[in-house]
């Protein structure tokens, strides 16, 4: 393995910090770092394995204002990237706007997500609350051969070099951009149409737009999706026609938002709402179901008259504190899949009678659902999910659904081993949805070092059939995605790329 630090971040995060999100498995990085022919620790990395593996994380530089929130931190992106048997990794903090001021300032400009805005050092900001840092942190997706990380609030789109991790400025959609609301994480690409799909919410009326980019990165329809009030929706989905937005019904209190207070509260007396828009304009049509939260939906297909949802619903979106565990496990029980008792659900929506008809999928509590990116909008029939560390926002293992027989199979990570969201890479050739990889970075507090697991798709219960070490032990993190060689190489200079992996 070669192995060279390229970049030092300045953090004035004390030495004694005892919050369990910048601790521990939550240990953020300030070194950035290139390594080329990682170690293979167990097994040997597939020959048919072909692409990279982004995963962005909040990585916080300097301590809040008052409250941290494990949202709050900046972006960095991790980069694994594979080919012809031979690796790197390149991990790179994003620069934001926000980022860089606060690197000037040497402290934090914006109030967090659990904080008054009141105590920002800085009136202007980002966020469809107002007056935060935007540190596209949230996701990461790939959309024309460029890496676009986002932010859960709303904010701009950088783009990120999918080799280097490098930034390369703001994402502006042939001028149309809609920088005054931003864009919401989980934009989605359909590499069918070349398409990129987004929505964004805020606290003015009316409350969302629903938009879309086309294949030449030009912003070519941006509608209205007019809400009651002021929403918190965080994913979306689409089919080969019309894209879903919701109006789930936890939102903030709205006469505490009065006082500017954001207080969000579930509302278990108002229904669910599906909004099911043709993708390049046409009237929306409202489906109303149980109520819940929904962080994050699998996919979603038309079947005859119906359009089929899946994602997880939220038995307890706003768990109460029950008194068990530390402050922190209590404070932080909002972010515990076992909390929320997130489980796998499908909605079919009848676009004939308006009829919605429910199920729940799967017993088993997970979120964090990934799918071969071939089958997305199209009927499929395999998820992979996280399963998390009860009271904890950690993942410490897998499943995969079996949506079709409803088998299930799991694979846990091990005690003090905590992974990523988990990317499923088509092999080379690939014949059929399941035949791939499932690639994933874990926290090994045991080993005091991280790993980039490869496992095979179909079987993940025999454990990986590839572990690479990386250069240090990273922070634990969320969001992934995969995006294939043969893709980016349409995008970049062959030789370049190349060049700048080391291949
Ligand atoms: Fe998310």
């Amino acid at each position: 393995m070669s192995v060279e630090i390229v970049g030092r971040m300045l953090s004035t995060l004390p030495e004694d910090d005892d919050h369990p999100y910048r601790t521990g498995p939550w240990r953020p990085q300030t070194t950035e770092w290139s390594a080329d022919d990682l170690e293979v620790v167990e097994g040997e990395v597939p020959a048919d394995l072909d692409g990279v593996y982004l995963r962005n994380t909040e990585n916080p530089l300097h301590p809040s204002l008052k409250n941290y929130h494990p949202f709050d931190g900046d972006g960095m992106v991790h980069v694994v990237g594979f080919r012809d048997g031979k690796t790197f990794y390149r991990n790179r903090f994003v620069r934001t706007d926000g980022l860089l001021a606060e690197s000037e300032a040497s402290q934090s400009l914006w109030a967090g997500i659990s904080e008054n805005p009141a105590l920002a050092r800085r009136d202007d900001g980002w966020g469809a609350r107002g007056r935060m840092k935007d540190a596209s942190s949230t996701d990461v997706i790939v959309h024309r051969g460029m890496a676009l990380t986002s932010f859960y609030q709303c904010g701009d789109l950088y783009r990120v070099d999918p080799y280097s991790g490098d930034t390369r400025g703001k994402e502006d959609w042939g001028g149309r951009f809609p920088f005054e609301w931003g864009v919401s994480a989980h934009p989605k690409v359909d590499d069918r149409t070349g398409e990129l799909l987004f929505f964004n919410y805020s606290k003015e009326a009316p409350f969302m737009h629903y938009g879309v980019v086309d294949a030449d990165n030009t912003l070519v329809h941006y509608v209205d999706v007019p809400l009651p009030g002021p929403r918190l929706p965080h994913d979306m989905a689409f089919t080969e026609n019309y894209a879903i937005l919701n109006d789930f019904p936890l939102f903030w209190d709205a006469t505490a938002l009065e006082r500017g207070v954001h207080a969000p509260r579930f509302h278990r007396d108002v229904p669910s709402r599906f909004a099911v828009i043709p993708r390049r304009g046409g009237a929306i049509r409202w489906f109303e179901a149980e109520p819940t939260y929904v962080l994050h939906f699998t996919n979603a297909y038309e079947d005859g008259d119906e359009i089929v949802l899946d994602g997880f619903f939220q038995g307890d979106p706003e768990p109460a504190d029950n008194g068990m565990g530390d402050k922190w496990q209590r404070a932080f029980r909002f972010l515990a899949l076992d909390r929320m008792q997130s489980r796998l659900h499908r909605w079919r929506l009848n676009l004939v009678t308006g009829a919605v008809r429910e199920e729940q999928l799967s017993d088993r509590v997970t979120e964090f659902g990934m799918i071969n990116g071939d089958f997305l909008g199209r009927d499929y029939r395999y998820a992979w999910a996280a399963t998390g560390k009860p009271s904890w926002f950690l993942f410490d293992g897998l499943v995969r659904h079996d949506l079709l027989t409803g088998a299930e199979e799991h694979l846990s990570f091990g005690d003090g081993v905590y992974g990523s969201e988990t990317a499923m890479a088509p092999r080379t050739g690939s014949t059929g949805e399941d035949d791939g990889y499932l690639i994933t970075l874990t926290t090994d507090m045991v080993e005091d070092a991280s790993y980039c697991l490869v496992l095979d798709a179909a079987r993940i219960a025999d454990g990986p059939v590839c572990k690479l070490k990386l250069p240090e032990r990273i922070s634990s993190g969320t969001h992934s995605t995969w995006a294939a060689g043969s893709e980016l190489r349409r995008w970049h200079n062959a030789e370049s790329a190349a060049a700048s992996i080391g291949l």
